[in-house]
């Protein structure tokens, strides 16, 4: 590998290509280009299909046993150069450098799983009721992937995807975000190194639009993976119709936190601080509405203030002390200065922060609002930013009505000591992960995913590697 020069190319079939259209890549905490990357379109997205679709025979046939091994030295290869794939994902990103290097062992963590997991794709065998007939189920690839990629996560969405299909067998062509896309890059250039053939990792960097929807319209690509806004997941979904492809979406969240009176408030509260501030508040799982039942709300409140209060925001990308960096661009923080300013004319109180932070990036402080109201923009909107938004509650039943009253349902998360309330509430949230007495949650080893707006199918696990797959039945006549 080159050695962390930033690879500022698209990679298809097994080539670096370049462009003179191309499309600036700004480091968020100083407003200043780290480089660029080529601004691609239909033509070369055509050419990484091509790439993929005539590299898909020979992968897919491939043993899963080589393609394991593969897929273990990437996931070596990755590891032994973690803090460089961080400090890259820090100045691309603006996440604070000990969160990003943890964000790369998350990453490799799906590419270990999988590897370990390709071996175990067994197929089944039905008794047969008819003594002329024996029934088999096999399973097989679906065949080329578009997976679109989002800049929160620069590294592990890339490998929450790409591990399980190129583990399938499947060919993937990836489209990263193109505020993000240099991790996209080493990670490519790792895999070249541990030895993914040519055309099976292809990456088409530049125009969001022409390049999705040449991977949406295209009947060569069997499955579109997404992680995204609800929107967009929407728009891709309604392309993809006349293709029939299959469909992963990772959409947005609006995760309740709920706290009972009977939590353990400090840890509730460090809790809390983990999931509302992680990537700065950029994530769908991060807590989107505080619930706290009224008799200790202003207790609870207090804690909170003081925990807040010693977060340190700064230049997350070259300062190790720095624990929250900047929102990803200026449309991010006028999305939180729209918010704040909205929730304040219909009678909120802010109590701590509330403005953008003049430090040269884009920069917002950890802001706690109260007396916030169904009618806020806030109360509906997933925040993507670090405020936190505090509602009080009185019962059980009002909580889960509250919590359930989204039309989102990826995290939530509830704190009680009680345990009967405990798996109630776990039970009855309408979403597809609950955090209990947790606020931290995601693994490679377990289902990540949502339901209703908020998407379906399930990355990492053992589940994972079945969005990747499609059975056959085979009807054997042994007359
Ligand atoms: C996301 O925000 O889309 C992913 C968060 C996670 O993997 O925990």
């Amino acid at each position: 590998m080159q050695h962390f020069q930033v690879i500022q190319t698209a990679l298809i079939n097994g080539e670096w290509i370049d462009s003179k259209n191309k499309l600036d890549v700004i480091n968020p905490a100083t407003k200043q280009k780290i480089g660029s990357i080529p601004n691609l379109g239909v033509k070369e997205t055509q050419q990484a299909i091509d790439a993929a679709a005539e590299a898909f025979p020979i992968w897919s046939k491939t043993p899963p046993a080589t393609r394991a091994n593969i897929l273990l030295k990437w996931h070596n290869l990755i590891l032994q150069h973690k803090s460089q794939l961080a400090a890259l994902l820090s100045m691309e990103g603006g996440k604070a450098l000990e969160e990003s290097r943890g964000e790369i062992e998350y990453g490799a963590a799906f590419v270990r799983w999988f590897a370990e997991g390709c071996r175990r794709v067994d197929g089944d065998i039905i008794p047969s009721d008819n003594p002329e007939k024996r029934y088999l189920v096999i399973k097989q690839p679906v065949g080329v992937v578009g997976a679109i990629t989002p800049w929160n996560f620069p590294n592990a969405m890339i490998t929450r995807k790409c591990a399980p299909a190129l583990a399938a067998g499947c060919t993937v062509v990836l489209k990263p975000s193109e505020l993000t896309p240099f991790s996209a890059l080493a990670l490519a250039e790792l895999a070249l190194e541990a030895g993914i053939p040519k055309g099976v990792f292809n990456i088409v960097t530049g125009d969001a639009e022409s390049i999705g929807n040449t991977l949406c319209e295209d009947p060569r690509v069997r499955k579109i993976s997404f992680t995204g806004s609800t929107r967009v997941g929407q728009l891709l979904m309604a392309q993809c119709a006349p293709t029939l492809k299959r469909l992963s979406l990772e959409l947005g969240g609006n995760a309740p936190f709920i706290v009972f009176e009977d939590a353990n408030l400090d840890k509730a509260v460090k809790d809390l601080i983990a999931s509302r501030f992680r990537n700065n508040g950029q994530t769908c799982v991060c807590a989107n509405r505080i619930l706290v039942q009224e008799s200790i709300f202003e207790t609870f409140l207090s804690k909170l203030v003081d925990a807040v209060k010693k977060l340190k925001v700064g230049l997350a990308f070259k300062d190790e002390s720095v624990q929250l960096g900047p929102l990803i661009n200026q449309e991010h923080l006028d999305k939180m200065q729209r918010l704040v300013q909205d929730a304040l004319d219909k009678g909120a109180e802010c109590v701590l922060g509330g403005k953008p932070l003049d430090m040269g990036g884009y920069f917002f402080e950890p802001t706690i609002l109260t007396q916030l109201n169904p009618t806020m923009q806030i109360s509906f909107e997933e925040i993507f930013g670090p405020i936190l938004a505090l509602y009080p509650f009185r019962t059980e039943e009002e909580a889960l009505q509250i919590a359930n009253a989204t039309h989102a349902g990826l995290a939530s998360y509830v704190f009680t000591e009680n345990m009967p309330r405990l798996w109630r509430m776990m039970e009855n949230l309408e979403y597809g992960m609950v955090g209990a007495n947790t606020g931290s949650m995601s693994n490679a080893i377990t289902p990540f995913g949502g339901v209703k707006h908020s998407g379906f199918g399930r990355e990492g696990s053992k589940y994972g590697i079945d969005e990747y797959i499609q059975l056959k039945y085979l009807c054997l006549d042994v007359s």
